[in-house]
């Protein structure tokens, strides 16, 4: 392994920086040189990149997005981009890829390695966590503990003016944003796109709540159960108390990644430089039971990652 290139794509995730830096300064104690395609797959399609070393990188550890830019590529999702992209890796000589990102970024490293023989190796970088074979993804916790932030101003207002606040946090496909920003937050209610939405049960348990005494409640909603402002006016209709609505939105994919986010950039690194020295391809690194392991990109693809909807139960009981 002598040459390798770095990519970052899809949405960007804090901590991203923190994994550029430490491949390329691993690389540099391996004698690997480091190139960084700019702007996600794109960058790997016009063979746009920039030459890495250890100095390249100062500064940059403690900085949410990514150094390299990023883009949702429509081209890399033909058979022309992805040709394109595999003919360039060939032209810059690199031996192997590591790719920072999501889910849809480990589906790209998987079609991909079909037009190539250049080791791809994938780091799961997203705020969502959605990706199979990873406990965690770099970002996640830094996404809870912005959104937490966040909720721990809104809990002040909403009992200064005893409100019921829905809060729709990130994740358009899952809700592990929701959830664990949910139960650390001691939402009332957390709804995400696993579980079918019921909006008479919503209804209840805030009708219960006012029974109880409760004067003001949050419920944290997924972005992608897609009820936000027809569950905010069907809560003023039919339970009777004050509602509003914030949109946390783009805020929680940007700030300083968390030491969380910044260890498994540096833990998640060390292992994708290693199946590069030993040749090995086709991976994703993960954190699994708490250990740095890999599994292929085809098995993290075919599965999804599934919602510990024990914690959603939890959160209930919590809420009492
Ligand atoms: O990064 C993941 C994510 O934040 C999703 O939760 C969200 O739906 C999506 O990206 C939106 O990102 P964009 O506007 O960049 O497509």
């Amino acid at each position: 392994m002598k040459k390798i290139g770095i990519v970052t794509s899809g949405g960007d995730a804090p901590g991203m920086n923190a994994a550029i830096r430490a491949l390329v300064r691993l690389s540099a104690w391996n004698n690997i040189q480091v190139i960084g395609f700019i702007r996600g797959w794109e960058g790997v399609i016009n063979n746009r990149f920039t030459v890495l070393n250890p100095r390249s990188v100062s500064g940059i550890l403690h900085l949410g997005g990514t150094i390299l830019k990023t883009s949702r590529s429509l081209e890399f999702k033909t058979r022309e981009g992805l040709e394109k992209a595999a003919v360039n890796l060939e032209k810059d000589g690199v031996d192997g890829l590591v790719v920072i990102g999501g889910e849809g970024s480990v589906r790209g490293a998987y079609e991909l390695s079909k037009f190539t023989d250049v080791k791809i190796v994938v780091l799961p970088a997203s705020i969502d966590n959605d990706v199979y074979g990873t406990d965690e993804t770099i970002g996640f916790d830094t996404a809870v503990n912005t959104a937490l932030d966040e909720i721990n101003k809104i809990r002040d207002t909403a009992i200064s003016h005893e409100r019921t606040f829905i809060v729709e946090v990130m994740g358009r496909k899952r809700g592990f944003l929701a959830v664990e920003v949910g139960l650390t937050a001691g939402a009332e209610v957390i709804l995400v796109p696993e579980v079918p939405y019921n909006e008479e049960n919503v209804l209840d348990i805030l009708k219960k709540n006012v029974d109880k005494g409760k004067s003001s409640s949050i419920i944290v909603i997924a972005e992608g159960v897609g009820k936000t402002s027809s569950l905010a006016e069907a809560i003023e209709k039919k339970v009777g108390v004050e509602v509003r609505v914030s949109i946390l939105g783009y805020v929680q994919r940007g700030g300083n990644p968390t030491a969380r986010s910044r260890h498994l950039a540096s833990i998640f690194s060390e292992k994708a430089i290693e199946l590069m020295l030993d040749g090995v391809g086709g991976r994703l690194v993960g954190l699994m039971n708490g250990r740095v392991s890999s599994i292929s990109l085809e098995e993290s693809i075919s599965n999804e990652k599934p919602l510990n909807l024990e914690l959603l139960k939890l959160a209930e009981k919590l809420a009492i």
